[in-house]
């Protein structure tokens, strides 16, 4: 990866994980969403990492922020959120992600809503999305950690290759669990 100051430091691959959700954001009730990410990332991924974590309300703009700072800002090369993808009034996350990314990936949403429909028939409500912003994949999910789980299981080996075509960081995961595929 490249080093913006000059300096020969090696840095840590750096993955967001944000929770959307007003009731966690409010301390209401535990994020367990957020956790799930961090748990899975931490069985899949060989490549030595470092999270930074968001909790976060359902409110577009502050959403948008978020994914820009994560981005831009701290050169996050993975982004995952986790909640708000519904279809209650509050659920904004794939609008505020529309908002920021330059290139949809919509395989993504699709391949998600198809793995979870087997495990739950309300998998179609969640309008997840992904895409590219810079050096940046985001990847929306739904709120429950059964479903963080499912949905990361149906795309992760396709995220080193994207990661590499948009010139991040070389991932490797632990072929045990998600065998990377890299035609490129
Ligand atoms: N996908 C999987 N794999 N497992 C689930 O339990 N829950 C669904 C759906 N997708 C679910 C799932 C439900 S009930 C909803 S309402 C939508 O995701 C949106 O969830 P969110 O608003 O927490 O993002």
């Amino acid at each position: 990866m490249g080093d913006k100051d000059g300096s020969s430091e090696v840095r840590l691959v750096r993955v967001g994980i944000v929770t959307v959700s007003d009731r966690a954001s409010r301390g209401e009730y535990e994020d367990r969403g957020g956790p799930a990410v961090r748990e899975y990332l931490a069985e899949v991924l060989v490549t030595p990492w470092e999270a930074e974590t968001r909790i976060i309300p359902d409110e577009v703009d502050l959403i948008r922020a978020t994914l820009v700072e994560l981005v831009d800002d701290l050169g996050c090369c993975l982004v995952i959120t986790t909640g708000g993808t519904g279809p209650s009034p509050r659920d904004v996350t794939p609008e505020a992600t529309a908002a920021v990314i330059e290139k949809e990936l919509a395989g993504f949403g699709e391949a998600m809503r198809a793995v979870s429909r087997p495990h739950v028939p309300t998998a179609i409500l969640s309008r997840q999305v992904a895409g590219v912003r810079g050096g940046g994949l985001i990847i929306n999910l739904p709120g429950s950690p059964k479903a963080v789980r499912e949905c990361l299981d149906a795309v992760f080996a396709a995220v080193p290759d994207c990661v590499d075509l948009i010139g991040g960081p070389y991932l490797e995961t632990d072929r045990e669990r998600v065998e990377a595929y890299r035609p490129h």
